[in-house]
């Protein structure tokens, strides 16, 4: 016998007692290894902790077992083997429990090798990492939700700014508009001329309102909302617009009750929702809209607050969206609809009213497999019949339109925007003062005797909601409208205000003054 070979010393003995009693003492770890064929050769409690063999079950079986079908498949085994018996092979992955659940491992195989170079096996450690890799995974997820709800509200603000600086401006090209046609000579070339830009103007208005319900921030007159009714009612007109090869199927929980949200806004978000089902139908379908009750408890439902609400949903069986499409639709302006044919702001507003109203618009798409939009609303209050000042357009409906002259005072700091209502005003008849501030309109009350203010809401230092309160206090008698395309009034603020919305024509402004006459009576 060659007493100088180390592996018979009783030194040798000692060591690899300890060395196996270390191995055995580890359950964090899974140690083992395999021959050089891949197949299991030593087992340690830490590996029949996590992987559920014991040794006998598993000595002399080989490793592939651990891997995923689709791993398996993939010959991900085989390539392991080769790396490691190469160097070292370092990997992450989902590997597979004896009772085939799925697990993260932190995997390193080395090789074994003789003095001489021959290749004898492998040492296998595996590390179970599953609840590490479930926390970076939510963390991510959670970090992804953020970035995304920070990336739509600086986009918000951006858009909200553009388009209240548009809203002015058009404003002064649709009353001008107006009141030149009102004096045009009886010319047919002309009157078409600005009737073209007229109703330019008034699509280039129709943008700016999408882009400030996106911002959230156009004026929501917000009711109790029969979702039945409300699509029953534009059923008609979407079906003509919609085009012979697409259906609608509706279908309304029993229990329903009313929403509240915009009645007008909530058609426009439903007929945009209809026309991209439609637009991923090229080949025709039918487009699902439907209608439950969900309650939302503290913590669920993505930030929603606790409470009732009504889940109207719009379904289709198109083409889908890939996920970087899912991903950017809410998007102001992402359109996949090429030039002229989208301005993709439609799922903009919808995300933007829902938002506006206290709910929340989600959707699901698989490329191939349609896609599902939901619009989450709160339910209206028990018996509510919404608090705050009748709308001009109810009031306008009973009282009479015409009536004698006013002294109207007109405040706005855009003076563009002023000379227009001006204008308008005294068009109509009206005895017009003006101020574009409000310090400027205090002093033109205290020297005159005025029916109406009509002042915008978003003014540098003292706004138009402050000016109306400090109005209320000196002179209660005096009848305060509010004008405003940007209306992002504190909640519950501005109630028991007469609204006007920019950019009004002058027969907006007839009906408000009708409704602010009904008020003072
Ligand atoms: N039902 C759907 N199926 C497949 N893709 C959709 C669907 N709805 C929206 N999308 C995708 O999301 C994009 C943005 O939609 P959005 O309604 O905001 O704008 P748009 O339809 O492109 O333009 P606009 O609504 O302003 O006319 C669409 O261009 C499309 O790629
Ligand atoms: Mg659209």
């Amino acid at each position: 016998m060659d007493q100088t070979r180390p592996k018979t010393s009783p030194k040798h003995f000692q060591d690899e007692d300890r060395y196996r009693r270390l191995i055995d003492a580890i359950t964090d770890y899974a140690i083992f290894m395999l021959d050089a064929h891949g197949c299991v050769s030593s087992w340690n409690p830490g590996a029949q902790r996590f992987k559920g063999y014991t040794a006998a079950e598993i000595l002399g079986q080989h490793f592939s077992q651990f891997y995923t079908p689709e791993d398996r498949v993939a010959g991900v085994p085989a390539k392991a083997l080769r790396a490691a018996a190469a160097g070292r092979f370092e990997a992450e992955g989902w590997r597979l429990r004896k009772d085939g659940t799925r697990f993260w491992a932190h995997v390193v195989i080395d090789p074994i090798r003789e003095p001489s170079g021959e290749l004898v096996g492998f040492a296998k450690i595996t590390r179970d990492l599953t609840d590490q890799h479930e926390a970076e995974r939510e963390r991510d997820d959670a970090r992804q939700a953020l970035l995304q709800s920070q990336k739509l509200d600086a986009l918000g603000q951006l858009t909200g700014g553009i388009a209240h600086d548009f809203n002015n401006l058009l404003m002064t090209i649709i009353g001008g508009l107006d009141l030149v046609r009102k004096r045009l000579p009886p010319d047919p070339k002309t009157t078409l001329l600005v009737q073209n830009a007229m109703q330019a103007a008034q699509r280039g208005s129709a943008l700016v309102q999408r882009m400030l319900a996106f911002a959230r921030r156009q004026p929501l007159d917000l009711r109790p909302v029969e979702a039945p009714a409300l699509v029953r009612g534009i059923a008609e007109m979407l079906r003509r617009s919609l085009g012979a090869g697409v259906r609608i199927s509706m279908r309304f929980a029993g229990d329903l009750r009313p929403a509240l949200t915009d009645p007008n806004q909530l058609e426009n978000a439903l007929v945009n929702l209809a026309l991209n089902a439609r637009d991923a139908m090229p080949g025709g379908g039918t487009i699902f809209i439907e209608a439950d009750r969900r309650m939302v408890m503290e913590g669920q439902e993505g930030g929603l607050a606790p409470g009732a609400y009504l889940r109207l949903s719009v379904r289709d069986t198109g083409h889908g969206m890939d996920a970087h499409t899912l991903a950017r639709a809410k998007e102001p302006f992402f359109t996949t609809k090429g030039v002229g044919a989208g301005a993709g702001l439609g799922l903009s507003m919808a995300h933007g009213l829902a938002e506006q109203s206290g709910g929340r618009l989600t959707m699901a798409s698989r490329l191939g497999e349609g896609t599902v939009v939901e619009l989450w609303l709160p339910e209206a209050p028990e018996a509510s019949r919404v608090t705050g000042a009748p709308s001009a357009d109810e009031l306008s409906q009973s009282v009479e339109i015409s009536g004698s002259p006013m002294v109207i005072l007109a405040v706005d700091d855009d003076a563009l925007v002023l000379l227009n209502t001006t204008a308008m005003l005294e068009d109509l008849g009206h005895r017009v003062l003006t101020a574009t501030a409000a310090d400027e309109a205090m002093g033109v009350l205290a020297r005159e005797d005025v029916d109406l203010v009509i002042t915008d809401y978003a003014m540098p230092d003292v706004d138009g909601l402050k000016l109306a309160g400090m109005i209320r206090d000196r002179w209660p008698d005096t009848t305060v409208m509010l004008a405003t395309g940007y209306a992002e009034l504190p909640e519950g603020q501005g109630e028991g205000l007469l609204r006007l919305s920019k950019p009004y024509l002058q027969s907006d402004l007839t009906r408000a003054i009708a409704a602010a006459r009904a008020c003072r009576a």
